[in-house]
């Protein structure tokens, strides 16, 4: 761990934060905590963040990218069968189908999703091979699934036996609500994972990969996949990542506005609670969602704030991973 005077002494550094407007404005507003931040940092959502930060760790400990950092942190919840809410065993929509959404940003600033995409285990993947290889950001349905066939990906079943009977107890019902919270019950469902990451050199990725909503209509795409709602990641400011009820986050372009936020001087947890206030403002409807924001800056600062409690998030920060619960604007 560094102090802010060691920082300052380091010229080379001092000379580059000087051409970053909103960290520079942070560090004159909150300098206890901005510039003493050991890297990297992770930062991802909810208790399946625990072991994709680790397996991010690992990669970087290895000579990783950051984007393989990143993408191969998301990696470990889109493989898990018991994991209701990403990849192989998410929940299916309406239809019985489970269609994923992903999305990857890198510090060149590229970036690469893709959506409705059916029977591939890991999307991230291939929205890192449309933002490597192709010239496009986003592909979609079938056309993104021949994609990655073509280019070696394996077709699989990803509804799982538990995922199947949770769709027929919902189908019998048929009264489609999605509760509030459904995100966090421990024993059925968690929610997209959206992981930002930092490396030793300061260089910022991030990832972000769902099954989205539990019992959507079929054909709906939430905001995981969506450049600047989903994800946003700007390697000269910071990145930013949400979770809960796209519809609320597509509306106001969450993750964009947390990074512009912090562009303009906002710290990261100044930036997540002005977005949050931004879809308690503008979305009339709110109260029944939950939505959540985490972000971290070029300093390797993070904050997360979401609209009701229950959303928690995995920190890794000076060598140790942890289980943190998010503050929330509403009791
Ligand atoms: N946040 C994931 C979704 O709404 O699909």
């Amino acid at each position: 761990m560094i102090n802010r005077r060691k920082f300052l002494e380091q010229t080379s550094l001092a000379g580059a934060i000087t051409l970053i407007p909103g960290v520079l404005k942070s560090a004159s507003s909150n300098s206890k905590d901005l510039l003493v931040t050991d890297k990297p940092v992770v930062i991802s959502t909810w208790s399946h963040g625990l072991e994709a930060n680790e397996a991010a760790i690992k990669v970087l400990n290895n000579g990783g990218s950051i984007v393989d950092a990143v993408e191969q942190g998301v990696w470990i919840p889109e493989a898990d069968p018991e994991n209701m809410s990403v990849g192989r065993g998410g929940l299916p929509d309406i239809e019985g189908v489970v269609t994923l959404d992903a999305s990857i940003m890198g510090p060149d600033g590229n970036a690469g999703s893709v959506c409705f995409l059916e029977d591939i285990v890991h999307p991230i993947s291939v929205a890192r091979l449309v933002m490597d290889s192709t010239p496009h950001v986003m592909l979609s349905g079938k056309g993104a699934q021949d994609f990655a066939i073509e280019n070696g990906f394996k077709k699989e079943n990803l509804l799982t036996e538990k995922a199947k009977k949770a769709w027929e107890k919902e189908i019998k019902k048929r009264d489609y609500n999605p509760a509030l919270n459904w995100e966090n019950d421990p024993n059925y469902y968690h929610d997209t994972i959206g992981l930002i990451a930092i490396d030793a050199n300061g260089d910022m990725a991030g990832a972000c990969t769902t099954s989205g909503l539990g019992f959507k209509k079929r054909g709906r795409v939430g905001d995981s996949p969506i450049i600047g709602a989903g994800l946003f990641v700007d390697n000269e400011i910071g990145g930013a990542t949400a979770t809960g009820m796209g519809e609320l986050v597509m509306k106001t372009l969450g993750s964009f506005l947390v990074v512009e936020l912090m562009r303009n001087g906002k710290t990261p947890q100044q930036a997540v609670e002005e977005a949050v206030i931004r879809i308690v403002q503008k979305v009339p409807d709110h109260k029944s969602y939950q939505i959540g924001f985490i972000a971290m800056n070029k300093a390797g600062e993070t904050g997360a704030y979401c609209l009701k409690p229950g959303f928690n998030y995995a920190l890794y920060k000076d060598g140790k991973n942890k289980l943190v619960d998010s503050k929330s604007y509403y009791d």
